[in-house]
């Protein structure tokens, strides 16, 4: 058959068609150019598109926007336009599930945040928010685009307006995996996990120059917000990776544990782990001394399907464990005290990390099992002053309010306000069990004797009769057990049993707040 001259012709305006679109996803491809990846590469960074291809699953990105250009014309804008705008947006699946992302490209003008390159992040927020998928940022940029100005601040808090409204409606990740800084840090604050690369990434509000300029201060951008800085002193991240590479797959890993969004139920894992596992090595977890400390986290490896254990804030506030965990195979989040670290006390950091990691996994339809080993909140005057009163009502906020299902278990002291805050019976607790070796009680031996003996002090064989009557009659778990404040005493060798039948109990359980705009957590 001969093709007639209105085919080819248009056959022809479709091959140009094709060629610019070819054209264009090969300049959009090349970022920056090859110079400026190489030296994205140099400093031992992937560049935006590598970073969601070993993010996602292979083959599932779906891009869009590529095509999106700034609109500035200020200052020779208007000859330097690279398809993409600096960022990276679409959706694809992370073990098949469904996943919105957005990934800075610092090649292209160092990343910066113009109006169009938000409007990109934002369109990507809409649509995770309207068909309830989560949504990871990959922060790499030297902030608001310089030449837009005010445009770039608009775009800024247009992103921060829906990182708020997905804020317990969908997960939000962020990974920070270059600069981030200015008001940039905001977004990436609001979202519920932040993950950093060592010694490629920083946050700050103002940087190291402005710092020395102010305060007289001089401090590199390392030290004033790098991994290290956040992962242990601010507590501003989570977790922090030593490459990108591993940032990417640990992000894998904690997606895995979270569910799409506060609609669906955590996912399910197969597991060969049986809910019957008995671990009679838990029965000397604790030792005869009770002053003596033992490692919790020991106790959640041993309780948790097959020792898997996805620790949150490791290096911050130890005296508290937080972490996502399966129980049967489906997630779980464990909150702990840590005899190791302050005696497991309570001060303002555990206090804010437990509180925040407990309202996540409330939002989430993510059942909590609380291990509580804690001999009181830390006394002080920096605690004090630093407000522990507040902070403390934050955990405690956060557990009262909290109507996922709650189990505890207490392991040794269970100490005044302490044993209240921590996901207590009081609290709307579901499950409260205690081992043997429990101590529920206003305050240890030593502390009441002190108090309620004042005047026999300065005989320390009565002080020390008195302290044994004491600790014989109240530093047990059946003073709590008569008034129905613990369920039961169990075996610490059946721990998890106890737990998986508790959770299998649970399943279904239901409770509701009462309707309110929203509460007014001590912040
Ligand atoms: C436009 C920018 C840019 C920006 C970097 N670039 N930041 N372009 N707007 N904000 C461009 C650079 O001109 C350069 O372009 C390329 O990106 C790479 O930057 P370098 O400086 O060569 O890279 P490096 O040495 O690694 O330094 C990275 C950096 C530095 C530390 C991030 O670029 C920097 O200080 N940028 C400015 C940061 C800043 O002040 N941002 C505004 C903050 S205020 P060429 O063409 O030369 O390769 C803010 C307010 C937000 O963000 C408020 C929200 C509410």
């Amino acid at each position: 058959m001969k093709l007639g001259p209105i085919y080819l012709a248009w056959h022809r305006i479709m091959q140009d068609i094709i060629d610019e679109l070819e054209r264009k996803r090969t300049l959009a491809k090349l970022g920056g150019g090859q110079d400026r990846i190489d030296a994205q590469h140099k400093k031992g960074k992937l560049t935006a598109r590598e970073r969601i291809e070993v993010l996602l699953d292979e083959g599932s990105f779906e891009e869009w926007d590529i095509f999106v250009e700034h609109r500035c014309t200020d200052f020779g804008m208007d000859n330097k336009n690279i398809p993409g705008d600096g960022v990276i947006t679409g959706y694809g699946t992370i073990n098949n599930r469904i996943v919105f992302i957005y990934s800075q490209d610092f090649t292209v003008f160092g990343g910066s945040l113009s109006e169009s390159h938000a409007e990109k992040i934002c369109k990507i927020m809409d649509k995770a928010m309207s068909v309830g998928a989560p949504i990871i940022g990959i922060n790499d940029s030297g902030g608001a685009r310089i030449q837009e100005g005010v445009a770039s601040l608009g775009g800024y808090a247009e992103v921060f307006q829906r990182n708020v409204m997905a804020s317990g409606v969908i997960p939000q990740l962020s990974l920070i995996m270059g600069p981030c800084a200015g008001g940039a840090v905001y977004s990436p604050a609001i979202t519920d996990f932040i993950l950093m690369v060592e010694d490629t990434s920083y946050m700050f509000v103002t940087g190291p120059d402005v710092v020395k300029t102010v305060t007289h201060e001089e401090v590199s951008a390392e030290k004033l917000g790098g991994a290290i800085t956040h992962t242990t002193r601010s507590g501003v991240a989570d977790l922090s990776f030593d490459n990108d590479v591993h940032t990417l797959m640990m992000t894998r890993r904690l997606f895995n544990f979270l569910p799409l969004n506060n609609r669906s139920l955590p996912p399910t894992r197969e597991t060969s782990d049986i809910p019957e596992r008995i671990e009679m090595s838990l029965d000397t977890l604790v030792p005869d001394n009770p002053n003596h400390p033992y490692d919790i986290k020991e106790l959640i490896y041993k309780v948790v399907d097959e020792e898997d254990f996805l620790e949150i804030q490791p290096d911050y506030a130890k005296n508290i464990v937080i972490g996502f965990a399966r129980i049967e195979g489906v997630t779980v989040g464990i909150v702990a005290n840590q005899p190791m670290v302050l005696a497991g006390c309570l001060d303002i950091n555990a206090s804010i990390k437990g509180a925040r990691f407990v309202r996540f996994c409330d939002a989430f339809n993510i059942p909590i099992i609380t291990f509580v080993d804690v001999p009181g909140f830390m006394p002080g005057t920096s605690q004090e002053y630093g407000g522990i009163i507040l902070h403390g009502a934050k955990l405690l906020f956060a557990y009262a309010e909290c109507t996922v299902p709650k189990i505890t278990v207490i392991t040794r002291k269970a100490y005044g306000g302490a044993y209240d805050v921590m996901s207590s019976k009081h609290l709307r607790g579901d499950v409260n069990l205690a081992w043997p070796s429990a101590e529920i009680a206003v305050m240890g031996p030593k502390g009441a004797v002190e108090i309620i003996f004042r005047e026999e002090s300065g005989d320390v064989e009565k002080i020390a009769l008195r302290e044994a009557e004491y600790r014989e009659k109240f530093a047990n778990p059946f003073v709590a057990g008569r008034r129905g404040f613990i369920d039961d005493v169990i075996l610490p060798h059946a721990t998890r049993k106890r737990i998986c039948r508790s959770l299998a109990m649970l399943k279904d359980k239901s409770i509701k707040n009462p309707w309110k705009k929203h509460a007014n957590i001590p912040l």
